[in-house]
């Protein structure tokens, strides 16, 4: 996996491409005012700029590059979900959450300043979102901006990441013990439900009808659970020098896992086990999807 880090593959050349490009639009979207506000952008542009993997854009320039749309477009999309997943991993760190330190090999952004400006700065990401969704550059056509802003708001609300999020910290109270089904239904809220925006995203943007998206839709859930699942794995194998944050802090958190409930073996079984069904789900494209089926197995098989 390290080639794939070093840009020496499809897929390592397209984090590499979407990497730079996700930063230049974070740059020209956030300048620095002159006034007291500043520190907030400056805030924000700590958390969003550099660091990630960008995973999110990367599903949603993939997909739209099947329909054959812009990269400019895609990006922009891709940059409105990103904004929401640094808000989310902001919030995560605070310590009324997760209460973490470490963020992309750095201090998190309530260490770096303090927890005011880390909530100001994650809701001001959080509203940056749909500021760029709503805008005529992300698409010309007005049904396809409300289609993108209504997918990404109910990813990232009560039905999506922030719903996941809430199960997530009820999970450690005393007393509460979650089934393999319930644990299944929180991942796919907290992670999943922002990478199947991801895809889902791509397709809205190529037109394609909501029928026509049934196989996408598939690979996008398959790929969201296998996501968290990895997560989950690296809480527990994983390198911090590699994966840049805290890790072994699930078990002592009370965090309900597929690793927590099933051992790290047969968590990485069924996340392979995903992977190839994902795959499959990919079987109507061509060689034009090679990078969507990488990224895939890329989800599982990471060290960061
Ligand atoms: C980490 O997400 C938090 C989860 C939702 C599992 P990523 O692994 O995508 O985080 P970055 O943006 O690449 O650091
Ligand atoms: C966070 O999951 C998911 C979010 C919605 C931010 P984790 O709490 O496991 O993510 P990390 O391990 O801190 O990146
Ligand atoms: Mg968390
Ligand atoms: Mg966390
Ligand atoms: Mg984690």
């Amino acid at each position: 996996m390290m080639l794939v880090e070093s840009g020496n593959s499809l897929l390592g050349e397209a984090i590499t491409s979407v990497k730079a490009d996700i930063d230049s639009l974070f740059d020209a979207l956030l300048p620095v005012p002159d006034d007291t506000s500043a520190r907030l952008v400056e805030a924000m542009r700590y958390a969003a700029i550099g660091g990630g993997k960008r995973v999110r854009p990367l599903l949603v320039c993939s997909t739209a590059s099947l329909f054959g749309v812009s990269r400019d477009a895609a990006l922009r999309a891709g940059a409105a979900i990103e904004a929401i997943h640094v808000y989310s991993l902001i919030h995560d760190d605070l310590p009324c959450m997760d209460n973490d330190d470490l963020r992309h090999g750095k201090p998190t952004l309530h260490k770096a300043y303090n927890e005011a400006t880390a909530v100001l700065a994650g809701d001001a990401l959080h509203a940056l979102a749909f500021e760029i969704l709503s805008d005529g550059n992300t698409s010309e056509d007005p049904f396809t901006r409300s289609e993108l802003i209504a997918t990404l708001g109910k990813a990232s609300g009560m039905h999506g990441m922030a719903g996941g999020q809430m199960m997530d910290m009820i999970a450690d109270e005393e007393g509460v013990n979650y089934d393999l089904h319930t644990i299944t239904r929180l991942q796919q809220l907290k992670t999943g439900a922002l990478l199947a925006a991801s895809v889902e995203m791509g397709a809205i943007l190529g037109k394609v009808a909501p029928q026509g998206r049934m196989h996408l839709r598939a690979y996008a859930r398959d790929i969201g659970l296998a996501f968290q699942i990895a997560d989950d794995l690296l809480d527990v194998e994983g390198d911090i020098a590699k994966a840049g944050k805290a890790l072994r802090k699930d078990n002592e958190q009370g965090k309900q896992t597929f690793v927590t409930l099933m051992g790290a073996d047969k968590a990485r079984e069924q996340a392979r086990a995903l992977v190839d069904q994902a795959v499959l789900r990919l079987a109507s494209y061509g060689a034009e999807a090679d990078v969507l089926r990488e990224l895939a197995r890329y989800i599982v098989e990471r060290d960061r």
